[in-house]
C-alpha cells in the first residue's frame, strides 16, 4: 500500500510588482479602496513571461530542492486557467522544457481550488502504485486574461506559480483527508477565457467576451458559505479539531473572507496564513507560493498538520488536510 509524502514546495513570481497606487493610475480606484476591501497592497504582473515559464522555473527549483533526476519523474500535472495555448497543455511544455521525458504530462483546470484538485489526482496516481514520482504545479498569468478597464475585477488578480513535490511512499503520508466538490449549477458567477463557436457556417456570429468577469458579491458570499463547512469536513474525516492545525493556508483571494471565515470557524486569525497583500489572487497558484513561502520561512515543521483550502470558478471549492 503507497500513500503520497510531499517533499518540498517551490514558488516563482515575475519581477514587476504593480502598487494599488500605480493601478490607480489606469482605472478609477484607489490604495484606500483597495487595502480595505480586500487586503491587497500589490501584486507581481508578467511583462515577458508566460504561464509556462513561471511553472517551468517551478519545476526546476522542485528538481533541485528535492535532488530527484528529471528522467525520474513520472507525472507533471498543471493546474492552471491561463495556458500558454488550448494545446499543448501547459504541464507538456514544462515536461519538455525540464527534461523529464519519462513524465506523463497534463493540465487541469479548477481555477482557484485547481492546486489542491491537482495535488488529488496526483496522490491517487501515486497510491495505485503504478508511479513514484509526481510534480504537481499551479501557475497563471492571469493579467492576459483581466479586462484593465474594468475596477471591479482588475484590482484584484495577480501572476506567480508555486508548486510542491510528491513521491510514493510505504511508510509516510502527507495527505490525511480531502473534500473536493464543484457546482455547476453556479457556473456563471465567474468567467474567463470565453471561446464560443466559430465556423464557415455560421452567419450570424456572436462575440463571446473573453476578459473575465465576477460577480463579485456572489462569489463571496458562496465562499464565506463554503469554505468553513469544506475545512470543518476535512477535520471529522480525519478525527482532528482545529486545536491540532498549526496554520489554514487559504486561497489568497480576500482578507475579509478569510475574516468570515475565521469568525465562523470560531478560531484566531493568525491561524491562516496570508500573504496575499504581496501577491493578490493569483488562482491555481495562490496557495503553493504561499506553502513555498511558509517552507522557506522555515514555519513549516516535520509532523505539522495544515489545511489548505481553495474556492473559486466552477464553482468549486476543496480542502485539504496535509502533513508535513
Ligand atoms: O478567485 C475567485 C474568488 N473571487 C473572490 O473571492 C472575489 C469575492 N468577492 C470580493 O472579494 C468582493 O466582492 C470584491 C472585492 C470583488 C468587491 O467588494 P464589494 O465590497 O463586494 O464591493 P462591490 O462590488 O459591492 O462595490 C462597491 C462599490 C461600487 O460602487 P457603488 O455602486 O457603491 O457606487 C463599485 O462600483 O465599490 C465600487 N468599486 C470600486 N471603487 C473603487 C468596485 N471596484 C472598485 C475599485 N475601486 N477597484
Amino acid at each position: 500500500m503507497f500513500n503520497s509524502k510531499i517533499i518540498c514546495f517551490e514558488s516563482y513570481v515575475p519581477e514587476k510588482i504593480i502598487t494599488n497606487d500605480e493601478l490607480s493610475n489606469i482605472v478609477d480606484t484607489s490604495h484606500e479602496w483597495i487595502y480595505t476591501r480586500t487586503g491587497i497592497s500589490k501584486r507581481r504582473i508578467s511583462t515577458v513571461e508566460n504561464t509556462s515559464d513561471l511553472a517551468i522555473n517551478v519545476g526546476k527549483a522542485l528538481i533541485k530542492n528535492s535532488n530527484i533526476a528529471p528522467e525520474d519523474i513520472d507525472i507533471i500535472i498543471v493546474a492552471t486557467i491561463t495556458p500558454d495555448h488550448l494545446t499543448p497543455s501547459t504541464a507538456c511544455i514544462v515536461q519538455g522544457a525540464i527534461g523529464a521525458k519519462n513524465a506523463l504530462a497534463f493540465d487541469i483546470n479548477v481555477a482557484c481550488s485547481g492546486f489542491v484538485y491537482a495535488l488529488s489526482v496526483a496522490d491517487k496516481f501515486l497510491k495505485s502504485g503504478l508511479y513514484k514520482t509526481a510534480l504537481v504545479i499551479g501557475a497563471e498569468t492571469l493579467s492576459k486574461i483581466v479586462d484593465w478597464s474594468d475596477r471591479g475585477t482588475c484590482v484584484l488578480f495577480g501572476d506567480g506559480s508555486g508548486g510542491a513535490l510528491l513521491v510514493a511512499s510505504e511508510d509516510e503520508n502527507s495527505i490525511i483527508a480531502e473534500d473536493l466538490k464543484a457546482d455547476g449549477m453556479c457556473w456563471q458567477a465567474i468567467t474567463g477565457g470565453s471561446i464560443g463557436i466559430n465556423n464557415a457556417f455560421i452567419k450570424d456570429k456572436k462575440e463571446n467576451p473573453f476578459y473575465l468577469q465576477m460577480n463579485g458579491r456572489d462569489v463571496f458570499k458562496f465562499a464565506t458559505k463554503t469554505v468553513p463547512k469544506s475545512v470543518q469536513q476535512v477535520l471529522d474525516k480525519s478525527n482532528l479539531s482545529l486545536d491540532d492545525i498549526k496554520y489554514i493556508v487559504p486561497h489568497q483571494a480576500n482578507l475579509r473572507i478569510v475574516e468570515v471565515v475565521a469568525k465562523k470557524l470560531e478560531v484566531d486569525l493568525d491561524k491562516f496564513y496570508l500573504n496575499l497583500q504581496d501577491y493578490g489572487n493569483t488562482s491555481a497558484a495562490s496557495i503553493p507560493i504561499a506553502l513555498a513561502e511558509m517552507s522557506k520561512k522555515g514555519i513549516l515543521k516535520k509532523d505539522d498538520k495544515i489545511i489548505i483550502t481553495g474556492f473559486g470558478g466552477g464553482l468549486t471549492w476543496a480542502s485539504m488536510l496535509i502533513k508535513i
